[in-house]
Parts: C-alpha cells; structure tokens; sequence
C-alpha cells in the first residue's frame, strides 16, 4: 500500500479543500463524511475550516487497514464498513443531514455506485446551504467503446441539439487526447476517460434528479421513476446499438421515449460547480476525481431534463485539470 502523501495526490486534496465552502458555520452536527485511510490526512485540513474531529465521520471497509485507521483517527468517528452501510447507521441514529462526503475509492467507480447514491442521500441539502460530492476512482479499468456509446447516447437523447452533442462531445475528447500527451504510459486510451466521465455524470442526472427529500431530511431515491420510466428508454438505446453493428467510432442514438420521460418528473436538487481531474497514481494507476457543487431548489421548477442540460453543460464548460506526477497542474479548456 502507498502512501497518499505524494505531490498529485496532495494538490487533489488541495483542489477539494478549494472546492469547498472556506468555513462552515455548523455548531455541534457532522459536517462531512470520508475515507480517512491509514494515514487520515485530510483532517487537518478540515481543521483550518473550522470544524471539529467528532464532526467527521469516516468509513473504512478493508479489515486489514481499519486498525491503523482507527490509531489515527485523531478524534473523528470512525465506521467499518462502505459509505452505503454507514447511512443506515446514521440516518437511524437522526444525524443531521452531511454537508460534504470524499469518496476516494480504490477501483472504478461503477462498483462503488450504492456508496455514491448512499453519499447524495445523507448530503442532499436541507437549507440554504450548498452540500459537496467528490468521487475519485481508477480511470484505466474498461470502458469499451459500447460503454461509451450508451452514455452518450444517453445525453443525446435529452438535449435537443444533434450537431452541438457531436461538436461538444469532440471538444471534451480533445482534451482528454491533450491530457494523454503529457502520460508517461498512457495505457488508458484518452476517449476511455470521457466516456466513463459521461458515466457518471448520468449517474449524477439519477442520483440528483430522483432524489426526494425523506424521513427526517434525508434523501429517498426514487427507485420506482428508474426502473418504471427511465430503464425502458435506456433498454430501447442499448437494443439499436447491438443492432447496429461494431464501428470504430462513437455511435450516438436518440430515444425519444428517456426525452419524454424525463419531461415527467422535477428535481429538488440542482448543481451549479463541477471540477474534474486527471492524475497518477505513484503506482502508475491513472485516476479521475470529479467534484460536484448541488443546493435545494423549489420543486416544480426544473424538470430532469434540464437538470440533464445542466450537467451536461458543467462537463462542457469546466476545464479539465491535469496533474503531472511531480504535482504540477496543467489547465485544459479547448
Ligand atoms: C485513497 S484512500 C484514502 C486517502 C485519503 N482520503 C487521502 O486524502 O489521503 C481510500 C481508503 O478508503 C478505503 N476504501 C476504499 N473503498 C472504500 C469503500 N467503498 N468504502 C469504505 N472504504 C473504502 C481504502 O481501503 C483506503 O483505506
């Protein structure tokens, strides 16, 4: 295991500690949730923000790492176990709704998709505050061109304009193509990065936009709107692209029925900051941190479909940052 004290590591960190409110003006209830590691060096930062170890909460699943996590714990409150086990616990106990959550997983993010949904549900926001969202997980591991179509195509069946996805979906895959330059060993091809970028943030459009505000302020995902009203237009998208044969490039196809579905329903959640990051690993594993600024809206106003827009026009506008493994930042925006 290495250590996270490293230079991209350590400017990620940073970049998050930038990303959130400089202070928080929280009195005695849990502030923020994360994965301390062995090393917990993330609290000391939180600590020049203001807040107070037994207002974190941090989540260690590996049995073999939580002893020393808990050596180190300084005074915050530790869980064994993933983000997603830890809600049940808290959202029983009434803890007051989280403002932030880090998640920087060891793997890809598609098996860690429970913990992010748990992440939203204890952070969606009561009042009028913002709540934070970073994921950081392994970009290499296979993103098939497949993968890639069906995201995009999720997009492309709920935004309007055919030309303006194409020519935008171009510019965020040039600079991932910038990005790859500068790799020592760019195993990952640079489309592979976008497409899973295009994979979460769908999930950021669910997570978001399904979310309702529960029992006690936390939130309840509206599984029953996915699965009745959001998988038949997904199904639909991935039945025309095994039809349609395996090509080399990005094939996009657009299904009215997810446009007309998402019509349907309106979201109480709306983001309005996103960074994304590429780095290495000091084992050579390439990674991506995203991180995702969200308040509370009044419900009726915005419908999934702009929520969809919105997040889709987050990705396009926001620079891509690259750091080089000596922690040097490069700033894509093309
Ligand atoms: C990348 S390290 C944490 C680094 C630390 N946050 C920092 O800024 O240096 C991730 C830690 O979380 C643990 N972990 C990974 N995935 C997890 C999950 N889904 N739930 C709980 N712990 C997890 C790992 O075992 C590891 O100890």
């Amino acid at each position: 295991m290495h250590s996270h004290d490293n230079p991209p590591k350590n400017k990620v960190r940073d970049a998050w500690m930038d990303f959130l409110p400089a202070s928080f003006d929280i009195d005695r209830a849990p502030v923020g949730l994360y994965l301390p590691g062995a090393e917990n060096l993330e609290l000391d930062h939180y600590a020049r923000k203001g807040i107070a170890p037994r207002q974190l909460i941090g989540c260690e699943r590996d049995v073999a790492i939580l002893p020393e996590v808990v050596r180190n714990a300084r005074g915050i409150r530790v869980i064994a176990g993933a983000p997603a086990a830890a809600a049940p616990i808290l959202m029983r106990e009434r803890i007051a709704p989280i403002r932030f959550a880090n998640l920087d997983f060891e793997g890809g993010y598609e098996t860690h998709v429970r913990d992010i949904l748990a992440a939203l549900r204890l952070t969606a926001p009561c009042c009028d505050d913002s709540s934070d969202l970073a994921v950081t997980s392994y970009a290499a591991r296979g993103h098939s061109l497949r993968d890639g179509s069906l995201h995009a195509s999720k997009f492309r069946s709920t935004l309007d304009d055919h030309e303006m996805v194409y020519t935008q979906l171009r510019m965020m895959e040039r600079r991932y193509e910038i990005a790859a330059t500068m790799l020592a060993n760019p195993y990952a091809r640079p489309y592979s990065h976008l497409r899973r970028e295009l994979g979460f943030m769908w999930w950021m459009v669910m997570g978001l936009g399904l979310m309702d505000i529960g029992r006690h302020g936390y939130g309840a995902f509206d599984t029953k709107f996915l699965s009745a009203r959001i998988s038949p237009g997904i199904d639909a998208i991935e039945l025309r692209l095994n039809g349609n044969g395996h090509g080399e490039g990005l094939r996009l196809v657009r299904e009215p029925m997810l446009a007309m579905a998402m019509e349907e329903r309106t979201t109480i959640l709306w983001p309005t900051a996103f960074r994304h990051i590429l780095y290495y690993s000091p084992s050579g594993q390439p990674m991506q941190a995203w991180f995702l600024k969200y308040w509370r809206i009044e419900g009726g106003r915005y419908s999934l479909r702009d929520l969809c827009r919105q997040v889709w026009d987050l990705a396009v506008r926001t620079p891509l940052t690259f750091i080089s493994a000596d922690g040097m930042d490069v700033t894509i925006n093309n």
